[in-house]
């Protein structure tokens, strides 16, 4: 059966700043769901992680489905109404325009989809990020896809020999997409030269070389493209299906015991470790720190199992007090330096506005 795994999400309100949406918020996203979806779709799941709320579902409409979408922007208004009669912060913050035109992408909300044949085993994680962009993706899907030092399926397994094409996504460009498909491994050094640079150079999609089947969608939305302005970081989400031809759950995994530096952090401007949580997690310390969570799926003919929590395990318990140290140890130096984004990157205009006041106090010396 040929199906589409779509995962829509949006900031819409949260409770205590941005520490995760209330109660009464998720309920009502999901209630909408259940009933709007119903001619639409087969099945749901709602989450949240952070203070992003995400639905993934399964229908057999293909990507960038307008009832899909329009369903889901419906959601996240009637969310919002909730937030706001609830006064949570950031009340509706992801949605940035002010009726449905077709298509949620560039709206504000982060859509992740693919649409393929479902195999006889069909498994699948479902990624979602907070307090970090897209980009943050870019290591962890490099290493998990086409370095055996982490996949060793690329050595062990006939099925992954040929390797992986890699779409890449230029988000600095805005008149259209600007994508370039890059193979590995005869192109590993190139597609490391891009996405050295994740505000610039994100992977959007993978595919398997043996199979030509898609492996990965990643939500590539950048918000201040949309707004002209930075409103908030991307917190992105993203789908990789596993096992077989693809890596197996346990390599895609690997890459996040790194907990490498993001950008993000407190209010979005500066660089923090991307902590693994489980499925729920909250933001605290300064804001943060970035965090990813992991919700592993089978499905068949459409219909999800209950989620397992990839990163619910002992294992994980020990990487995050690691993680928790560099969080630590790159605060402590503050605003100084890597520790904060550079300027092209912050959050907040109001700093240019500062240095343009200090810039006239400044006198030329002879
Ligand atoms: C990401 C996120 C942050 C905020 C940023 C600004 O999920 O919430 O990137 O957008 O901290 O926050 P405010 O609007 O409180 O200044
Ligand atoms: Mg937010
Ligand atoms: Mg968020």
């Amino acid at each position: 059966m040929k199906i589409t795994l779509s995962v829509l999400k949006a900031d819409i309100g949260s409770i205590g700043g941005h520490i995760k949406p209330s109660q009464a918020l998720v309920d009502e996203v999901k209630n909408f769901v259940k009933e709007n979806g119903k001619a639409l779709i087969i099945d749901f799941y709602l989450s949240h992680t952070g203070d992003d709320i995400a639905i993934l579902c399964t229908h057999e409409r293909g990507v960038s489905d307008e009832k899909i979408h329009k369903m889901a922007w419906d959601a996240f208004l009637a969310g919002t109404e909730v937030a706001k009669k609830q006064g949570l912060y950031g009340a509706g913050q992801d949605l940035l325009k002010d009726s449905f035109s077709g298509n949620i992408k560039g709206m504000g909300p982060a859509v992740a989809e693919m649409e393929f044949e479902e195999r006889p085993n069909e498994p699948f994680v479902f990624f979602a990020a907070d307090k970090t962009d897209p980009g943050a993706y870019n290591l962890p899907f490099y290493l998990g896809f086409l370095d055996p030092m982490y996949c060793a399926g690329l050595i062990l397994s006939p099925k992954m020999s040929d390797g992986f094409t890699f779409r890449i996504i230029d988000v600095g460009y805005t008149e259209k997409d600007k994508i370039i498909d890059l193979n590995a491994p005869e192109e590993i050094y190139d597609i490391a030269a891009l996405l050295r640079d994740n505000e610039r150079y994100v992977i959007e999609s993978i595919y398997s070389r043996n199979t030509g089947n898609q492996a990965a969608a990643i939500s590539t939305t950048r918000l201040h493209n949309i707004a002209g302005k930075y409103t908030g970081k991307d917190d992105p989400v993203a789908l990789i299906r596993v096992q077989g031809e693809f890596p197996a759950t346990g390599e895609v995994l690997a890459p996040f015991q790194i907990g490498h530096f993001v950008a993000g952090f407190m209010r979005g401007s500066h660089i923090g470790p991307l902590m693994p949580c489980k499925l729920k997690e909250v933001i605290s310390f300064f804001d943060g720190p970035p965090i990813v969570t992991g919700a592993a799926f089978c499905v068949k003919d459409g219909k999800l199992t209950e989620p397992a929590d990839v990163f619910d395990h002992p294992y994980w318990d020990h990487i995050r007090a690691k993680i928790s140290e560099k969080a630590t140890s790159i605060r402590q130096q503050g605003f100084s330096g890597p520790a904060m984004l550079p300027y092209s990157e912050l959050e907040y205009g109001g700093i240019v506005e500062k240095m343009k006041k200090l810039d006239k106090k400044f006198q030329l010396r002879d």
